[in-house]
């Protein structure tokens, strides 16, 4: 993709920002980030600050190149080298041992740190244009609903952040987020970047020992059981009809005096259920429903599937699907 006149300016409208200490709105290819120099503290602290986050939640770093991971991890396992040749550019985060100069306050003082190499032209500019890789957590509020399009951030965080305008994020969710355990390779928060996928890559390699686990047990503070919530409540039901629902114990339990349901439709096609589904939880949020619903689908199980769930599990404020 070529960048446009008005791109390039932004660009460099985004750079002098960092290196001023500023945070700036990034668009990747997963979600807008809000990115910030490594090198700076003051940054760092503005990033929490901004997103309201706690600082028991790490950052993950974003690089333009392997040669910049130097400054960041203390080694890189031989596996990991070979993913990062599969997968980057692209929405595979990898948890690696930290260097011990890098700021406590990216890693939550843990002994490791995530990066990543975004696939999207404009972040991968601006990158080649700073000193330092930059830390960019998901451009929301602490707990909510990530943005997919530059409107997302401004809307979130108003004229105080500049955001680059790079389109909608083709992607949707976050990024993979992988660790390495002897010979197991462990998903923490699964993405685009799917188990098989993974596994995949595996047999390419002849890497036959390896094996692909998902653990989303806290390695991480981070890893919350409430995450990616909409501005009213979502419900996950086992159908469309609420068929038996107990309506005032569920009215009671989401605290809403009048039934104003929406319902949050995901495509058939996993790709574009990724790329819809923050955007339509904003949507939905903003319309005059008060409480959104999704009908769970005993289809949706493998793939890129398992993120979508796993993300619409989180951003529910109650599940009452039995299966
Ligand atoms: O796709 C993405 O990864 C986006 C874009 C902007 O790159 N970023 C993103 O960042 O989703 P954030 O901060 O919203 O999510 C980062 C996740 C958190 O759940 C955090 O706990 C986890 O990565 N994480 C970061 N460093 C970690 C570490 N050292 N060990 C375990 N988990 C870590
Ligand atoms: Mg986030």
């Amino acid at each position: 993709m070529k960048l446009t006149a008005e791109q390039e300016e932004q660009i460099e409208k985004a750079a002098s920002l960092i290196k001023d200490g500023q945070v700036v709105g990034l668009p990747t290819e997963t979600v807008y980030g809000l990115a910030g120099d490594i090198s700076n503290p003051a940054s760092l602290e503005l990033i929490f600050k901004t997103k309201k986050r706690p600082f028991f939640d790490p950052l993950i770093v974003h690089v333009h190149s392997t040669e910049q991971l130097k400054e960041l991890a203390l080694t890189v396992p031989e596996i990991a080298e070979k993913l990062m040749k599969i997968f980057w550019p692209g929405p595979l985060t990898f948890i690696l041992p930290k260097h011990p100069k890098l700021n406590n306050l990216i890693t939550s003082g843990l002994e490791t740190v995530g990066v990543r190499m975004p696939n999207h032209p404009i972040a991968l500019e601006l990158l080649k244009r700073l000193d330092h890789p930059v830390a960019a957590p998901s451009a929301n509020m602490f707990g909510k609903t990530s943005p997919t399009q530059a409107s997302h951030v401004q809307k979130e965080f108003g004229d105080d952040v500049f955001v680059i305008d790079g389109g909608e994020c083709q992607v949707g969710v976050e990024s993979t987020v992988i660790g390495f355990k002897k010979n197991k390779i462990v998903i923490y928060r699964p993405g685009a970047v799917t188990k098989e996928k993974l596994e995949e890559a595996l047999k390419l390699l002849e890497e036959t020992t390896y094996k692909v686990i998902e653990d989303e047990s806290p390695v991480a503070p981070g890893h919350l059981k409430h995450h990616y919530m909409p501005e009213i409540p979502l419900v996950i039901v086992d159908d469309f009809e609420f068929v038996g629902l107990d309506k005032p114990a569920l009215m009671k339990k989401l605290r809403i005096s009048e039934w104003r349901p929406a319902e949050l439709r995901l495509s058939d096609e996993p790709e574009i259920a990724a790329r819809e589904l923050y955007s339509q939880l904003r949507e939905l949020s903003s319309s005059r429903a008060n409480f959104i619903f999704v009908c769970y689908n005993p289809k949706h199980v493998s793939g890129l599937w398992s993120a979508i769930w796993n993300r619409i599990e989180k951003a529910a404020t109650i599940n009452l699907c039995q299966k």
